[in-house]
């Protein structure tokens, strides 16, 4: 069993690696930041992405570059990028016409704070910043590249990818939907970002394309189990532990896995799922440590 000889880290280390990771692309953003024009729209956008959340998909991004000895250095575009999207994505989410959350990363909404006008236009640009950042030219990779991650990127957000799984979310509010509808639901909203993370460091490590396409199941799998995970948290976390409001899936009518099987039978099947990607990464050996820890640490966390 190779995986019982790499070194597990605490919950404690992980959220060292975690943040230190994190500082790392917020960093490239601030500078990035630095360049952009100064618009009315910078600021509301700055506070949607940077020094805030854990940015866990940028961990994922390093730690599937290790699979193939990719220089983090050279992935520091890609993490700027799906944290932009992952942000936007967050800050639409909140709008009242969807979830109608006041809260986010213990601050207030990002509409609440700057109005809800604002709010949608500081999420498309940091949507449009997403692409600006894979195709700049300080991003040193082959343009072949560069043109994959952005088209693959554009995939996984819009209609078949974050935007679709959204809108079926919404729409199955107060439905009764089989687990199948529920997990593909989710796979698009959350799945498919996380797809693109561990695709983009085999499309970097200019992998064949029935590698790329393992690497990004993979990484729909740890997507599921990432939101999984979140649905799990608003039913037993603590609003300023987790800096959003919780026990609101179930108000909302949210259609979700806990609530067509209950609490312990959906737990059960993260715990499956988790093995099923554990044995997965575990076939990296020693390259794969990262990874494991990180989705040892999905499940775990308060936050
Ligand atoms: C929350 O994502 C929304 C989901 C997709 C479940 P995160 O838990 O990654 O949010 P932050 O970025 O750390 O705040
Ligand atoms: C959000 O799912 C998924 C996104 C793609 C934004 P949730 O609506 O459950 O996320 P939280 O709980 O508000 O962070
Ligand atoms: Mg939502
Ligand atoms: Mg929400
Ligand atoms: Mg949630």
């Amino acid at each position: 069993m190779k995986y019982l000889k790499l070194q597990k880290k605490t919950k404690k280390e992980m959220l060292k690696k975690l943040k230190f990771n994190a500082k790392k692309t917020d960093i490239f953003l601030k500078k990035y930041f630095l360049k952009q024009k100064k618009t009315k729209l910078i600021g509301p956008m700055k506070y949607g992405v940077i020094s805030g959340g854990k940015k866990i998909r940028s961990s994922v991004i390093l730690a599937t570059g290790k699979l193939f000895d990719i220089n983090p250095k050279k992935l520091l575009n890609v993490c700027a990028a799906v944290e932009c999207i992952h942000s936007y994505s967050l800050i639409h989410d909140d709008l009242p016409c969807m979830d109608n959350d006041n809260i986010r990363r213990g601050k207030p909404s990002t509409h609440i704070k700057y109005g809800e006008s604002t709010a949608v236009l500081a999420g498309n640009s940091l949507l449009t910043l997403a692409f600006e950042i894979l195709s700049d030219k300080n991003f040193l990779i082959e343009k072949k590249i560069k043109v994959e991650l952005i088209k693959e990127l554009a995939l996984c957000s819009g209609h078949s990818g974050i935007a679709g799984g959204q809108e079926e979310d919404l729409s199955f509010e107060n439905k009764r939907k089989n687990s199948k509808q529920i997990l593909n639901m989710q796979k698009k909203k959350t799945g498919k970002l996380f797809n693109f993370c561990c695709l983009s460091a085999g499309i970097i490590a200019k992998k064949n394309n029935l590698k790329k396409k393992q690497l990004g199941i993979l990484g729909e799998e740890i997507g599921l189990l990432f939101q999984l995970a979140d649905d799990f948290l608003d039913v037993k976390g603590f609003k300023k532990k987790v800096g959003k409001p919780t026990k609101k899936d179930k108000k909302k009518g949210k259609s979700t896995l806990i609530g067509l099987l209950g609490y312990k039978k959906s737990y059960d099947f993260a715990q499956i799922l988790k093995k099923k990607i554990l044995r997965k990464a575990s076939n990296y050996g020693k390259k794969g440590e990262d990874l494991i820890n990180i989705v040892e640490f999905i499940l775990k966390r308060e936050f």
